[in-house]
């Protein structure tokens, strides 16, 4: 079959900073998928887009494009609203796990289609695959059953749904091109949508920890995606959220379970519980829930309840021990003081260099590995006092875990105490 236009032009208009036409766009992102324009060039193509960027009707049409490469799903059969969260990427959050139950309470179905981590950031399925038998992997048919039965599901999302993204993401992570914000943006917005909710919260993450790093680039992604979900008749609302120090108290697959646990129990740290609540409060207002009161329910144990149940419907056992690591070590305050950094990337790193992550997407995570967290930003500590306890199954990790620590945790001496917690939620984006 002969093909209506040729990779290298489309790569030349946009490495001139022209405008790529609809007809282009459509027909690039299919050709890929089907292999037809090579990897090189959809490498040349990402590049350029990275340095020259896209216009607003050029980053709607190739997301639409990326839609159209897969299958769309359908809740309209369920009987009650769909809404959905999807995070940039952070360290130590493990929002989804409370947050999904939570919404289920006051019978909203929560579809969670998740990933797994890569690099610093860690992934939900990872962390809730640290309890015993739970199961990632349901098919379209398990997932609509389960939303039916219990009201949330966090699963993996399956292959069908836009796999030109899955094509693009991987090779994006190998040519330097992940950070341009038509990639994210079209990325994330094509699978949420493809996904069929009827109503969407991004949770955009400002910050060493986050892809964007400053608060203009991330309220500009934010803009992005919530002008695409809204075009496309989904919803959709973005929260800024600080990235620049780990959420909680614990990074690591099943030490961030039982942080989450303890959240559903009513407990865990203010952060956590600060955004946990204003992420449900805008999927519930979403949804058409308004008065619902997300904090009552952490607090009476009808979260808890909804998430032993979802628990449980994937095969996993909500009351097994969770495992722990065979090898701890701590990292000392060194000397007395204020806390004025403990920086997220530094901290993503060393979890990751203990085991929590992957370097690649083939290899396997440790459940155990991974560190808790003893002071936070803007708190007093003394000198030999522990601020991190770095935990593995494989001690010789402990060394490149330490050296991703260097300069990551600064105190000051002559600091003054900072009164009260540093916001989490740092700005609001709307449709
Ligand atoms: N998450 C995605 O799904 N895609 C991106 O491009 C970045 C983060």
């Amino acid at each position: 079959m002969s093909e209506p236009f040729d990779a290298v032009d489309v790569i030349r208009t946009k490495r001139d900073g022209g405008t790529l036409a609809p007809a282009q766009i459509d027909w690039v992102i299919d050709a890929y998928t089907r292999g037809v324009v090579a990897e090189e060039q959809m490498s040349a193509l990402a590049m350029a887009i990275f340095l020259n960027g896209m216009e607003r009707a050029e980053i709607v049409r190739w997301t639409r494009a990326m839609i159209a490469s897969g299958e769309r799903m359908d809740f309209s059969s369920l009987s009650r609203p769909t809404a959905d969260k999807h995070s940039t990427g952070g360290v130590g959050d493990k929002i989804t796990l409370p947050l999904a139950p939570l919404v289920a309470v006051f019978d909203v179905a929560v579809p969670q289609l998740s990933g797994r981590g890569l690099g610093h950031t860690g992934g939900t399925l990872d962390k809730l695959e640290s309890i015993p038998g739970w199961r990632a992997a349901l098919s379209n048919e398990e997932i609509l059953a389960q939303l039916d039965r219990v009201g949330a599901v966090i699963c993996a999302a399956g292959s069908g749904l836009a796999p030109a993204d899955k094509k693009l993401y991987a090779l994006r992570d190998t040519t330097a091109t992940v950070e341009a914000i038509p990639l994210i943006a079209s990325s994330i917005m094509s699978k949420k949508i493809a996904e069929g909710t009827d109503s969407l919260v991004l949770d955009v993450k400002v910050g060493s920890g986050a892809f964007m790093k400053d608060a203009d680039r991330a309220g500009e992604l934010a803009r992005t995606m919530v002008e695409l979900g809204t075009d496309a008749g989904v919803r959709t609302v973005a929260l800024l959220t600080d990235m620049s120090t780990p959420l909680g108290l614990t990074v690591g697959n099943a030490l961030e379970v039982r942080e989450s646990v303890e959240v559903l129990a009513g407990g865990g740290p203010a952060d956590v519980v600060e955004l946990t609540v204003a992420l449900a409060r805008e999927m519930l207002d979403a949804a058409g829930r308004p008065d619902a009161d997300p904090e009552a329910a952490l607090e009476d144990g009808r979260a808890m309840d909804v998430w032993r149940r979802m628990v449980a419907a994937q095969d996993g056992d909500p009351d097994a021990v969770l495992p722990t690591a065979r090898h701890t070590e701590n990292v000392l305050a060194e000397s007395d003081g204020v806390l004025t950094t403990l920086d997220a990337y530094d901290v993503g790193v060393a979890s990751w260099r203990l085991g929590a992550g992957r370097a690649r997407k083939e290899d396997p995570v440790q459940a155990v590995a991974g560190i808790e967290i003893h002071a936070k930003p803007g708190e007093r500590v003394r000198k030999g006092q522990p601020i991190l306890t770095l935990h593995t199954d494989t001690p010789e990790r402990f060394e490149r875990a330490l050296e991703a620590l260097d300069g990551g945790i600064v105190i000051d001496p002559a600091g003054a105490e900072v009164p009260g917690r540093p916001a989490t939620v740092l700005d609001r984006v709307a449709g």
